[in-house]
């Protein structure tokens, strides 16, 4: 099969991690002979520091052309300590977003047995912990008109807006993704307050009976916050809106014991991006310390999801697994005492020899 892919490694710890994920993506290809084509191409404050712009059209051009995009993350302390930076890396993702039509994130969240005792929640929490979080991401808040400051600067507003269309979309997701899976499909809003959640949770009742075999619930998003840590064995598939989405898949990636583990899939109308869940990580950039494990598992959910390559998924699922259980992971991982923490670069290439093995 022909793959080729656009390469945005981004800031931080991006250009490492992405390095990884895509020589296991190189082996991958070679094992299952698969002709890989890719190219490199800027975002994020490395794309505003060469040509001003966070998402250059080159970029984007890029993206539109390929079969699927693996990015690793934007963000510079850089803009983070200027809050009056006129442009900001961040705003190369929302325009990402925005210009590839992502309306989807698709986070999984399980436990992976070796980082059961990372876990800050007691083992029998989470042990069997197995969900999808879908995470609306061109609408909401971030994205509602209009956004800003009085004139005096002593006022702001945020507008939340949802059409019909945007709703269905993603909830169709959030129902056929049940169907592969256990069957359950929470849908998250605050409609005792918002007009936006009334209106979401109207269009799922109304969608609902068209998926009798699935079990819908409804759940207020401070409730869905509690029970996520409290009983996370009890979700399936989680669908929400964007900002919720946002806050409750930060708070999940806490089950798995580091944010460094957790992979995503932004699908949409374009090309898809398969990305890891975790920002830029400035204080290790350059380090080689940064956990590549999220990046790599993006890669596996690109060869499923862009290509329908489950096989090459698995192994490299296997694959790193493999490498938790033999110990070798970075230090945000390691659990054994006097457990040597490997490198970036060093777990990666591990993970290379295992797939060519
Ligand atoms: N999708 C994205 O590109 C994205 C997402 C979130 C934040 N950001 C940006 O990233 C920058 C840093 O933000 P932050 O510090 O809030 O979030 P972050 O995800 O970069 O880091 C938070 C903490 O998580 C841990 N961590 C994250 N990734 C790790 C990895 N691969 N290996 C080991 N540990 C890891 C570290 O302890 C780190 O201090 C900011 O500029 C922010 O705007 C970008």
């Amino acid at each position: 099969m022909k793959i080729n892919i656009a390469v945005l490694p981004g800031d931080g710890i991006g250009p490492e991690i992405v390095e990884q994920a895509l020589n296991v993506t190189k082996a991958v290809c070679e094992k299952f002979g698969h002709e890989l084509t890719y190219k490199t191409a800027l975002v994020g404050a490395a794309a505003i520091d060469a040509c001003g712009d966070p998402y250059p059209e080159e970029t984007h051009q890029l993206c539109m052309a390929s079969d699927a995009v693996l990015f690793g993350a934007v963000g510079s302390p850089k803009y983070d300590n200027d809050p009056k930076a006129k442009v900001r890396p961040e705003q190369g993702l929302l325009a990402m977003r925005k210009k590839l039509g992502l309306y989807a994130n698709i986070r999984p969240v399980s436990v992976f047995p070796s980082l059961i005792s990372r876990s800050p929640l007691k083992n029998k929490l989470v042990r069997h912990a197995d969900f999808l979080c879908i995470r609306e991401l061109t609408g909401g808040i971030y994205f509602g008109r209009p956004q800003g400051r009085s004139e005096d600067g002593n006022s702001a507003v945020d507008t939340c807006t949802y059409n019909r269309e945007e709703i269905e979309r993603i909830l169709k997701l959030g129902f056929e993704f049940a169907a592969k899976r256990r069957k359950k499909l929470t849908v998250v809003d605050k409609a005792n307050v918002l007009e936006t959640s009334r209106l979401w949770r109207q269009i799922a009742q109304e969608m609902a009976p068209q998926y009798p075999f699935i079990e819908t619930e409804y759940m207020f998003v401070d409730n869905a916050a509690m029970r996520i840590i409290q009983w996370p064995t009890s979700f399936d598939v989680i669908v929400t809106e964007n900002m919720f989405g946002d806050i409750l898949t930060d708070e999940a990636s806490v089950i798995t014991g580091s944010l460094g583990m957790l992979p995503s899939a932004s699908i949409g109308l374009h090309t898809s991006v398969f990305e890891p869940i975790h920002g830029s990580y400035p204080q290790a950039a350059g380090k080689n310390i940064a956990n590549p494990f999220a990046t790599v598992l993006s890669a596996a959910m690109m060869f499923e999801q862009a290509f329908g390559l489950t096989e090459e998924a698995k192994l490299i699922r296997e694959a790193v697994t493999v490498a938790m259980d033999a110990g070798y992971v970075t230090e945000d991982i390691t659990t054994r005492l006097f457990q040597k923490a490997r490198s970036t670069a060093g777990v990666g290439k591990w993970l290379v020899k295992y797939i060519r093995k």
